[in-house]
């Protein structure tokens, strides 16, 4: 009888394969013949294969050899097709003979997705995320994304749990690392490069991997920063800053999202219907599926919205989260609730109709091996021309926040030079968090990178001032020995990539430790100090900013980065990122970003009673936006085409920018929007156009941007987008707080 049903699956499948290739592109359009081809297969499929779709259980392990291994327990669900994908299963060797019981052990022999975090890279680790940002360069953001793809599908790999397009605004959030920063557009750029970059022109291709945008949604909001904490904003909030990077991911065709741990507005964001169903499907047509965050279904109970597991499931499931992540509860739960009558199977065969046309996308029903091929395993790793884009990626990432008396570029001439800190020789730092497959021996530190670029005359000396815990100053003594022998000190300070990411909330953003009491110790042999610093997030820098003549963020580089940063430090490359999120001055600043709105007192230093601190500035410490080079950028004659468009035109702003220093470099344009008055209180400005220019000493060039009538859109009352006549102001400049400004009227 088994043989038989295994026959007469096999025989539909391959019935079913035989149709032109050309019909199963993409998700975005219906395709009849994949519609009709899925369907064929549910109709094969018992109720227990079905649900078996809808969870993702995670690789087994097996605690002696330290490997992936197939158990006995694990086997027998594999061959009942009650796995629809697994999770961290990588290499073509464990990828192929887990997906060899699926396929060929199993009655419908139904493909796995194997899914991961590639976040910032697989094997050859990229800047994180918020620094990859920090370049405003969404080719680069693809390339990068698609090297990682290529490297993740030559390991056995079909989808990665990246882009992550959370905005995050509260820098205690360890997560803003794996984000693309504050600002909905910027991210939204970001989120589109990234996605196209992962999933390439054809998911077919098995060099594409199908992108997940996360964490849906608002999860970057939690109060007071606390990873995983309650999230309570307002619907134009939602609509207007956490939802539109989302919207471009799914636009540049994701193919699934994945549910937030948070509950928003007193609904868990993985039980949500009105995010999950009526806009993600309903508004924006979403045809991919959604996978629930790791156990998130299992937290419903925690959450408060659930009594036992299958309210969970079924609230879950409801919603419109049509995986669940590790748990387990939609196959213990879920049969037999369908069976009673207590929920509708008709909701089972559209999460599993969800699942499939994903899986028919990849190719994965034709080819369940397409991404075991030992060769290309072998083959497309690290390769030097990879490391050498991580390395022009990371140079580009890297934020020059002060150089006083124009203490950068260095010479490679120094006769010595001290290179200080805690990270100079870490190789686990510059990985960051979520570094894939990424491996420390990879990883050119800092102090390699120095001693690779200097002159070979130069005598690099180093003392690490402190152990990585931050906490012991036993080193200063030595540190301070090195500087006083040094004609310049490199501080590379910081925080360990484990202090950014999952479940890393600092209540406290200031440099850990020691670290500033070491900067202190050092200034005191009276030598030009450089400060470097790897992190994953803003960090408070008053103090620092007072006292040290120049600072380069170098955010977490990656595997390249002391390689970068001496391409940096020593001007090979002329600095040009720039921040993509605020840096505070103090914590009590917090939440600041750049597109806040003016309040009916906007600060007025004549005027007692208007928005203000006592005993801080409003202003940030360094803007959004902001970041210095080795030359200079003068912007003048900004125009525009029209002083008055009718509604739904577009309208062009021009505007010089001239390199008025000494050597090339290149600026990144930014043109920020506000709408004066309106029907609802609108930001001050808000950022809708940027372009990377680099120019020649001397050279200046007329830049255009052509603002369509999106920029001039808000959500009206029914969330309807809406473009409000009467005054409209446009900057352009160097940063969100250097800016010229010129205006035009909607009639
Ligand atoms: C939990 C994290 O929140 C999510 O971002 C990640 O993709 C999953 N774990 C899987 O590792």
């Amino acid at each position: 009888m088994a043989n038989t049903m295994r026959y007469l699956a096999t025989l539909a499948l391959v019935l079913l394969c035989a149709r032109p290739a050309a019909l199963t592109q993409g998700l975005r359009t219906v395709n009849p013949d994949v519609e009709r081809r899925i369907d064929s297969l549910l109709a094969l499929m018992t109720l227990e294969e079905k649900i078996g779709q809808l969870n993702q259980t995670l690789v087994d392990w097996d605690d002696k050899s330290k490997r992936h291994a197939v158990t006995e327990a694990w086997r027998t669900d594999l061959r009942k097709g009650l796995v629809g994908s697994v999770l961290n299963c990588v290499g073509t060797r464990e990828s192929r003979e887990v997906q060899r019981i699926a396929v060929e052990e199993s009655r419908l022999g139904i493909p796995l997705i194997f899914g991961l975090d590639v976040i910032h890279g697989f094997r050859t680790v990229f800047p994180i995320p918020l620094a990859a940002a920090a370049a405003w360069d969404t080719a680069a953001v693809r390339r990068a994304s698609r090297i990682a793809a290529v490297e993740a599908t030559a390991s056995g790999v079909h989808w990665t749990f990246a882009p992550m397009v959370d905005i995050a605004r509260d820098p205690r959030w360890g997560r803003i690392a794996e984000g693309f920063g504050e600002d909905p557009f910027l991210c939204s750029a970001m989120s589109a490069a990234a996605v196209r970059g992962f999933q390439g022109d054809r998911l077919r291709d098995p060099s594409s991997l199908v992108a997940c945008a996360k964490h849906f949604v608002a999860y970057g909001a939690a109060e007071a920063g606390r990873d995983y904490n309650t999230v309570d904003i307002s619907e134009r909030t939602l609509r207007e800053v956490y939802l539109p990077s989302f919207k471009s991911a799914v636009d540049a065709g994701a193919g699934t999202l994945m549910s937030a741990f948070n509950d928003l507005n007193g609904v868990p964001a993985s039980a949500n219907p009105y995010t999950l169903t009526a806009i993600l499907r309903g508004e924006w047509g979403f045809r991919g599926f959604v996978v629930s965050d790791w156990t998130a279904v299992t937290e419903l109970l925690a959450h408060g919205i659930a009594a036992d597991t299958g309210e969970a499931g079924t609230q879950a499931l409801r919603a419109g989260v049509d995986m669940e992540m590790v748990g387990g509860i939609y196959s213990a739960k879920l049969p037999a609730l369908v069976r009673n009558g207590k929920f509708p199977v008709a909701v089972v065969d559209e999460s599993v109709r969800r699942v499939l046309r994903v899986k028919e996308a990849l190719g994965l029903l034709d080819d369940p091996y397409r991404n075991c091929d030992s060769v290309r395993e072998r083959g497309e790793i690290l390769l030097p021309e990879s490391r050498a884009f991580a390395r022009t990626l990371a140079a580009e990432t890297m934020v020059l926040l002060r150089n006083e008396g124009k203490l950068l570029p260095l010479d490679k001439n120094l006769r010595t030079l001290g290179v200080i800190g805690p990270l100079a020789d870490s190789r686990h730092a510059p990985l960051g968090p979520w570094a894939g497959m990424g491996r420390p021996e990879d990883v050119v530190t800092v102090l390699a990178g120095i001693r690779a670029a200097v002159s070979p005359g130069t005598r690099v000396l180093h003392a690490p001032g402190c152990d990585s815990t931050f906490a012991d100053s036993a080193g200063f003594a030595a540190a301070v020995s090195v500087a006083a022998q040094s004609d310049c000190v490199l501080l590379v300070l910081g925080e360990r990539n484990d202090m950014s990411g999952e479940a890393a909330s600092r209540s406290d953003i200031g440099l850990p430790g020691v670290q500033r009491a070491l900067i202190g110790r050092v200034l005191t042999a009276g030598k030009p100090v450089v400060l470097v610093l790897m992190n994953g997030r803003p960090l408070t820098l008053a103090w620092e900013s007072e006292h040290v003549p120049a600072i380069l963020e170098a955010w977490f580089p990656g595997v390249e980065a002391g390689h970068a940063i001496a391409d940096v430090l020593f001007g090979d490359v002329n600095p040009s990122g720039k921040l993509p999120v605020t840096f505070p001055r103090s914590m009590g600043q917090i939440p600041i970003h750049y597109d806040a709105r003016n309040t009916g007192r906007p600060f007025d230093a004549a005027s007692h009673y208007t928005s203000k601190y006592l005993d801080a500035p409003n202003t940030p410490l360094y803007p959004f936006g902001f970041g210095l080079s080795y030359t200079e950028f003068a912007f003048s004659n900004l125009s525009l085409n029209r002083s008055a468009i009718r509604r739904g035109d577009s309208i062009a702003v021009s505007v010089d920018v001239r390199n008025s220093g000494d050597r090339a470099g290149t600026e990144i344009v930014q043109l920020y929007l506000r709408d004066v008055a309106a029907s609802v209180t609108r930001p001050v400005k808000q950022l809708k156009g940027f372009q990377r220019i680099t120019l020649k000493p001397g050279e200046t060039r007329r830049i255009r941007f052509l603002l369509h009538p999106s920029a001039m859109e808000f959500p009206d009352a029914r969330w309807q987008p809406v473009i409000e006549p009467g005054a409209f102001r446009v900057f352009v400049g160097t940063s969100s707080a250097d800016l010229l400004e010129s205006g035009f009227n909607v009639e």
